[in-house]
């Protein structure tokens, strides 16, 4: 049987692709206009469906956030893109949870739906429907593609023997049996698929068979089944996979389970059940025939609520449109195999693309409740900003399924020195600038163009690397930007220029601004609530990433106010340990005698400007620092490392006690001290003077 595989859009925002690592752009003529959209490409996005029977933890964050870098950046390219989900509402588990809760299952999907969708808008995941599969819609499809599959000639039944838990009077799902794997011998897998090995089988093939619900050996019951005849599909299917936009490994996988042949697929489950009946039967369609068909009934039910969407434009075969769905390495077999057959049996198109990712582990381990490594999103969320975890994923995603770890430590290591130690500062440190003399306006013309252009011309690439799902290469060259964007800032050291040269002072924030709107803007698909912070502020919205080619120049500024928190340990406290008590410190919580204005007036206490500043090696806490005091330099170690990343610090002010007698250290002699505040658990945080103040000016 042939069915036409729908090949991707005649048009492409650029020919990049990734060859082992390294970007190639073919096509594309950097920096020219040839990136802008003739005509858009109009994409169907899908990420799995959540089970709907417990709350979404990280795992299923890394996939949602994945997909949503990627929606974003093409939205921002022009292009039409739907982005559906769902809940998985079918099930036992489903039932079962609903049987504990005492209520019904109805009631226990519609609160979990609730919940998933306020979690996912916390992490800003910018669905454009999210639905359920227990929907009029999903009920309808379902009963076409059973149809469909029926006249097609691609059902048979047959009587199977069936697990049967006689203690709970119930057939098990796959998932209530455990066993050892019938291929490679792996010992308590799951009924129907095998972690170790991918294969997938009936739960009868399992060794030494026992029900989780019980721990008894399920008894072998006689039932007649529904199945899908996968064999006549083969033809369809070899299409598929070798023709259509599958990444390699993916196709690797899909072409191993081919070759070992295709097995008749069990679309039946007894009663007791949740999900759908079929019809004429007093049984049910297994949550995983219904499941993948509610992709299609999240976007009927979108397509309904939007004039510029139609639903068989985007499903009929042939269609010029392109259909992607985001999943886990785990759920390949469903996808790869029996949804096209499905899509095929039904008359519709076929996907695009599998776009397959990793598994998650935590600390290094895999996601466990007991090992405290189990995450949820809202607490998650409780502990952080969610931009932490969409920041995080980026650098760590390519297009590969390679498993990805969460280290919370590295977190807030990335977090606080590449957001805010990086991008941030760029706009903390030059804004200022502007206010002086200049009532906060950017100056008329940029100092350095063709920096500016250097930035820009970047653009390509990066949005090259977003559309290959190479977010970590796309972040890299973002941060090699940044870095590029503070050398240029430091170098140009305004604060030297504020007082004799303002006009020039002002020049260097405003390139400086230029810069850090421009990476923000970059950033836009990973950081978007970030990006829209910096939009407000700077009064520019950015909708496509052609706004970012013009400088802002000429034109007031609102002043600055902090666009992100500097993350510590105890922020995520709630989510390791229980919080410990505050470290005894003396010097924070006793009173001190008291003393006279003499005594107080033998401190010399004076503006630094921090000159440079580097990690101590061999230290976990020390910074060492080059202060200036106006006419002299010294050499200061600080304790601040656990607030501060060296590069934020270069350029400040702060009060240093100048005339304390110098300290010998393991690492070197400290000659003054810098002021911090500190109450033993958070900070310290660095004592600075207002805007006006200067290096070497007296304290008191
Ligand atoms: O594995 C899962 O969590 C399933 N609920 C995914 C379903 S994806 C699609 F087929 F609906
Ligand atoms: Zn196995």
């Amino acid at each position: 049987m042939n069915h036409p595989i729908t090949s991707r859009g005649s048009w492409r925002l650029c020919d990049g692709s990734y060859k082992h690592g390294i970007l190639c752009i073919r096509t594309l003529a950097i920096g020219s206009p040839t990136h802008l959209v003739s005509s858009p490409r109009e994409l169907l996005v899908t990420t799995a469906l959540p089970y709907a029977n417990g709350p979404l933890h990280l795992g299923h964050l890394l996939e949602s956030i994945q997909a949503d870098i990627w929606v974003r950046s093409l939205r921002l390219a022009g292009h039409r893109v739907s982005f559906v989900c769902a809940d998985d509402a079918h099930g036992t588990p489903i039932m079962l949870k609903a049987a504990s809760e005492g209520i019904q299952p109805e009631k226990l999907i519609e609160s979990m739906q609730t919940a998933h969708e306020e979690d996912l808008g916390r992490f800003a995941i910018s669905f454009d429907h999210y639905h359920s599969t227990h929907s009029p819609e999903n009920r309808a499809l379902v009963h076409k593609f059973y149809r469909d599959l029926e006249q097609g000639g691609h059902l048979l039944t047959r009587t199977i023997r069936q697990m049967y838990d006689p203690k709970i009077r119930l057939f098990l799902p796959d998932r209530y049996i455990r066993g050892t794997c019938p291929r490679c011998g792996a010992a308590d897998q799951y009924g129907d698929s095998c972690e170790i090995c991918g294969a997938s089988y009936d739960p009868s093939d399992l060794v030494d068979p026992r029900s989780t619900l019980t721990g008894l050996p399920p008894e072998a019951r006689e039932t007649e089944h529904v199945f899908v005849k996968l064999e006549n599909f083969r033809d369809v299917l070899l299409t598929f996979v070798h023709e259509g936009a599958l990444d390699r490994g993916v196709r690797r996988k899909l072409d191993e389970w081919l070759d070992t042949g295709l097995r008749d697929w069990d679309i039946t489950r007894d009663a007791p059940y949740f999900g759908f009946e079929i019809p004429g039967r007093k049984q049910f369609f297994y949550v995983w025939l219904d499941a993948p068909i509610g992709y299609l009934a999240s976007f009927e039910h979108l397509a309904r609520t939007r004039s510029d969407l139609d639903f068989d434009h985007y499903l009929k075969p042939g269609s010029p449109t392109e259909l992607y769905h985001f999943i886990g390495k785990d759920i390949i077999y469903f996808h790869g195999l029996f949804w096209p057959a499905l899509l095929a049996a039904a008359g519709f198109r076929l996907p695009t693309s599998l776009w397959v990712h990793g598994f998650l582990t935590v600390e290094g381990q895999k996601m466990s409740k007991s090992r405290g490594t189990f995450l949820t999103a809202s607490e998650f969320a409780a502990a952080f900003p969610p931009e932490a975890l969409r920041y995080y994923f980026a650098l760590k995603l390519g297009a590969g399924v390679e498993d990805i770890d969460l280290s919370l430590d590295d977190l807030i290591h990335r977090f606080n020195g590449d957001l805010v130690g990086k991008l941030v500062n760029l706009a903390a440190r030059s804004a200022p600038f502007l206010r002086h003399g200049a009532s906060g306006r950017l100056a008329a013309n940029l100092p350095e163009p063709a920096l500016y252009e250097s930035f820009r011309a970047q653009r390509a690439t990066i949005v090259a690397a977003y559309e290959a799902r190479e977010y970590a290469s796309a972040l890299r060259m973002i941060l090699d930007l940044a870095d590029r964007a503070n050398q240029y800032f430091a170098g140009s050291t305004p604060w030297k220029l504020e007082q004799s040269d303002p006009e020039r002072a002002r020049a260097i924030a405003t390139q400086t601004l230029n810069h850090f709107r421009l990476l923000i803007g970059y950033l836009k698909p990973v950081l978007p609530d970030l990006a829209h912070r910096v939009e407000s502020w700077l009064d520019s919205p950015v909708t496509g990433w052609s706004e970012l080619d013009t400088p802002l120049l000429d034109r007031s500024v609102a002043p600055y106010t902090p666009l992100l928190t500097r993350l510590t340990t105890r922020t995520g406290r709630p989510l390791s340990n229980p919080p410990s008590p505050p470290a005894e410190d003396p010097h924070v919580s006793e009173p001190k005698e008291m003393i006279d204005i003499d005594l107080f007036s033998r401190l010399d206490l004076r503006v630094a400007r921090i000159l440079s500043a580097e990690r101590v090696d061999g230290s976990q806490k020390l910074i060492r620092l080059k202060i200036s005091l106006g006419t002299e330099e010294r050499t200061v170690f600080a304790g601040i490392q656990a607030h501060y990343a060296p590069e934020d610090l270069v350029g400040r002010l702060t009060v240093v006690v100048a005339n304390l007698a110098p300290r010998k250290m393991r690492f070197g002699t400290s000659e003054a001290m810098v002021l911090a505040a500190n109450d033993g658990a958070t900070g310290p945080f660095l004592l600075a003077p207002d805007s006006g103040a200067e290096a070497g000016m007296v304290v008191r």
